[in-house]
């Protein structure tokens, strides 16, 4: 039997990956912890959690905060897992300049209560989320996993790149293997409406002018949400022995924001969600932001034979669909 925490199950990553590690082994047990945050519609959330319900006892669902280190000590006492995947975060870059304690409470203190907790119920290995955003504004792209992490552009960076170091001093001092791993602009079905391809999505259903920052001239490594949890499943099961290691997980094939949002446009016309293309607003950079993020999925690839799979019109096809399945063809 495998026992598997994992942290933010709520969320859109969280959701998928347990869904995905139920299917893939009957011999697998997920417990998911998450706080609910109201950060976006929280009846998202808890659809999401509804839909793991069809895995019957082989899921369970146990609401609290990872920043309450009474509450991750008990879970872990009573669940013992083999693997920890720490997703529970406050994510997106532009609110960290609005709501920054958010991002200490969650992402800081959160943090170190799950590496106290695999402090004392070892052997566990911990995956935790990281993030494209550690690069910074100087990294030179494609993103190497050993690139220096010295120009974070938001406080959401920095959070990010804490927890790295975090992880590594611990594994170092305690013992417990860590996988941290960067995670490149995730999109697909039941996805984050604070993302930009959602956003653009209800602004397009209402009529209103798309708002593209920094002129358009944005590259971004879109990634489908069913390759991010193929990656991470990968590193559940294959295990980590010792240390702490990184990983990028993105699609390695950065596209320009206009020409994604072409597609997401023609996607959304051919399922029914708009019926006609909406007029553009184009805006300068907003604090935060980075021009560029590229992935070179090179060491996933040798460590794993990992390699991302989804083209991103099929993606954005099936994002269409889901929208329009989930919200009518009038949003
Ligand atoms: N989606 C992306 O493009 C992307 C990119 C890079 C990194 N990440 C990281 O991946 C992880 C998952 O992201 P996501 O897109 O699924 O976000 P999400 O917001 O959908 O999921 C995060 C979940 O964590 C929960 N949560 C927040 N603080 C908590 C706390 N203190 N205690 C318990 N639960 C808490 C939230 O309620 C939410 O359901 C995050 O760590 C995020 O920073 C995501």
């Amino acid at each position: 039997m495998k026992k598997i925490l994992i942290t933010g199950a709520a969320g859109f990553i969280g959701a998928a990956l347990a869904a995905r590690l139920l299917s893939e082994d009957k011999d697998t047990y997920v417990t998911g912890i998450d706080s609910l945050t109201d950060y976006y519609d929280p009846a998202l959330k808890r659809e999401r959690l509804e839909e793991l319900k069809t895995f019957g006892e082989r899921f369970r669902f146990i609401k609290g905060d990872i920043a309450d280190r009474l509450f991750v000590e008990d879970v872990m006492r009573s669940v013992r897992p083999d693997t920890v995947v720490n997703l529970a975060a406050q994510a997106g870059v532009r609110y960290s300049l609005i709501q920054p304690e958010a991002y200490m409470h969650s992402n800081i203190t959160g943090f170190y209560n799950i590496l106290e907790a695999c402090r004392s119920y070892s052997p566990v290995h911990l995956v935790y989320a990281s993030s494209s955003s550690v690069y910074g504004t100087d990294a030179k792209a494609p993103f190497r996993e050993d690139a220096a992490l010295l120009t974070p552009a938001s406080l959401y960076a920095a959070t990010k790149i804490s927890n790295e170091a975090m992880a590594k001093a611990y594994s170092h001092l305690f013992g417990f293997p860590s996988t941290g791993l960067r995670f490149f602009t995730v999109y697909g079905p039941k996805g984050r409406p604070d993302m930009a391809y959602y956003k653009f999505t209800i602004r397009m259903i209402a009529g209103e002018r798309l708002q593209i920052y920094n002129n358009g001239d944005m590259l971004r490594d879109f990634t489908y949400i069913d390759d991010i949890t193929r990656g991470i499943a990968l590193v559940i099961n294959e295990g980590q022995s010792e240390g702490s290691e990184i990983y990028n997980i993105g699609a390695g094939q950065p596209v320009k924001l206009l020409d994604f949002i072409d597609v997401l446009e023609d996607e959304l016309l051919e399922a029914g969600v708009i019926l006609k293309r909406p007029e553009r607003e184009f805006l300068p950079m907003q604090p935060g932001d980075v021009p560029e993020t590229w992935c070179d999925t090179g060491k996933l690839e040798k460590r794993f034979g990992y390699k991302p799979e989804t083209d991103l019109r099929t993606g954005l096809r099936a994002f269409a669909i889901w929208y329009r399945e989930r919200y009518g063809t009038d949003g």
